[in-house]
């Protein structure tokens, strides 16, 4: 059972973006009530409410990993190590997105799941083997059918996205070998809590983990934990290695390091997220205070980033077209359209970061480097970012 913690109120799909601004779109906007609960039992933090994942994953679905330098260079070093470390023959990737990750694999070597038809297309394209199908044990049967089981399952933002995780581990069984790894990345609740980051929370990332939540959930499996490394992508993701638990894998040093580490920090405690909520109220006033003074002095206040996350931070601190201009974005499928709920228009960095700019808020701040390195003219020529992770401030 589930306890609330946090109420970020209504909300739309992060990936809806609208086409246009007409009467008719907005009232068929779907709004959801977007509030987070933490499940004592599991020690799991969750929406409490689900969206129906068909109506997230569709064959509209704009995120494209591709697109930033950063998680190329990332998704080819997780490929590279995974090589180094378990030579796999067979691998498989849940969730393959654009295929940023199975490029760095043999095409014989390597099949890709992927639920969104437009996403799955691409990988297809590229020769790669795709199922464009959602994550079940049913497909995971028809897979080990056609394929054989795997020697390596890998995924990168996609179980926090399910919301039935027995379903998920069941058939993570089924396809891997013996001796088989799955490997998954998600943003990590750990980070989250530290840096305040609420807008890991929207209708895609159902389920945010600790090693404490996975151990417990792994616990009535077949399947174990057998290493873990906390990384920095996306604002603080936690990477976690399972295996059967008859494999031939020891269990690593790190595991209870981390274990410590979660424990320290209480993240088996409701009160941890109790006061959690408290810093999250805070933020969104010193937000809105912020950009209220700003515009008090006839600032011209930007976004940058069309992210999921700041959909979250826009629709929960109601921050629209009064405080922010416009978006700017690279994903060409998102130049043109509006956002989810606060309907603010997107366009190109070329033609959105001129000099009447004075400030723009980082909605991708979890690439702070990369768009500082990028934007150094903006930067140089008196412009500043406004970031609200892990406090609201200029920077
Ligand atoms: P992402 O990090 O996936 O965040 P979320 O999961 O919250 O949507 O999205 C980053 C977005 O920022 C993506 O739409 C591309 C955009 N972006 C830029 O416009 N310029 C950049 O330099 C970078 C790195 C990203």
């Amino acid at each position: 059972m589930k306890k609330k913690f946090l109420d970020l109120g209504k909300h739309p799909i992060t990936n809806s973006f609208l086409n246009k601004i007409k009467k008719n779109n907005i009232k068929k906007e779907f709004f959801y009530n977007l509030s987070v609960g933490f499940d004592k039992k599991n020690y799991l933090v969750s929406l409490m409410n689900f969206v129906n994942p068909k109506k997230q994953y569709t064959s509209k679905y704009a995120h494209r990993a591709s697109q930033s330098k950063t998680m190329n260079k990332s998704f080819a070093k997780i490929a590279s190590r995974l090589k180094k470390r378990f030579r796999p023959k067979k691998v498989l990737e849940i969730g393959s997105n654009d295929g940023v990750f199975i490029k760095n694999f043999k095409r014989n070597n390597v099949i890709a799941v992927e639920p969104c038809s437009n996403l799955a297309k691409i990988t297809r394209q590229n020769n790669f083997k795709t199922y464009n199908d959602f994550w079940s044990k049913k497909l995971a049967k028809k897979i080990i059918k056609q394929n054989k089981k795997k020697d390596l399952i890998y995924s990168a933002n996609t179980i926090s996205h399910i919301p039935n995780l027995n379903e998920v581990f069941s058939a993570v069984s089924l396809t891997l070998s013996k001796n088989g790894v799955f490997v998954f990345e998600d943003p990590y609740i750990g980070a989250v809590v530290k840096i305040n980051s609420y807008d890991q929370f929207y209708d895609e990332h159902v389920h945010l983990f600790s090693l404490l939540s996975l151990s417990k959930i792994l616990s009535k499996t077949d399947l174990k934990v057998f290493d873990i490394e906390i990384i920095k992508t996306h604002g603080g993701s936690i990477r976690f290695y399972v295996c059967k638990k008859n494999a031939k894998f020891k269990k690593t040093k790190n595991l209870k390091k981390v274990k410590l580490l979660e424990i320290k920090q209480q993240l088996h405690k409701f009160d941890t997220y109790r006061k959690f909520s408290s810093r999250v109220k805070k933020s969104k006033r010193d937000l809105r205070n912020l950009l209220s003074k700003l515009k008090a002095k006839n600032k011209k206040i930007i976004s940058y980033g069309a992210t999921y996350k700041s959909t979250t931070v826009f629709n929960y601190c109601n921050i629209g077209k009064k405080f922010i201009d416009y978006v700017i974005d690279t994903t060409p499928n998102k130049q043109g359209k509006f956002t989810p709920g606060k309907h603010l228009p997107i366009i190109s960095p070329e033609k959105g970061l001129d000099n009447k700019v004075d400030y723009a808020f980082l909605g991708a701040w979890n690439f702070e480097k990369e768009i500082k390195q990028k934007e150094k003219s903006f930067l140089k020529r008196g412009g500043k970012f406004i970031v609200h992770v892990p406090k609201v401030r200029i920077i």
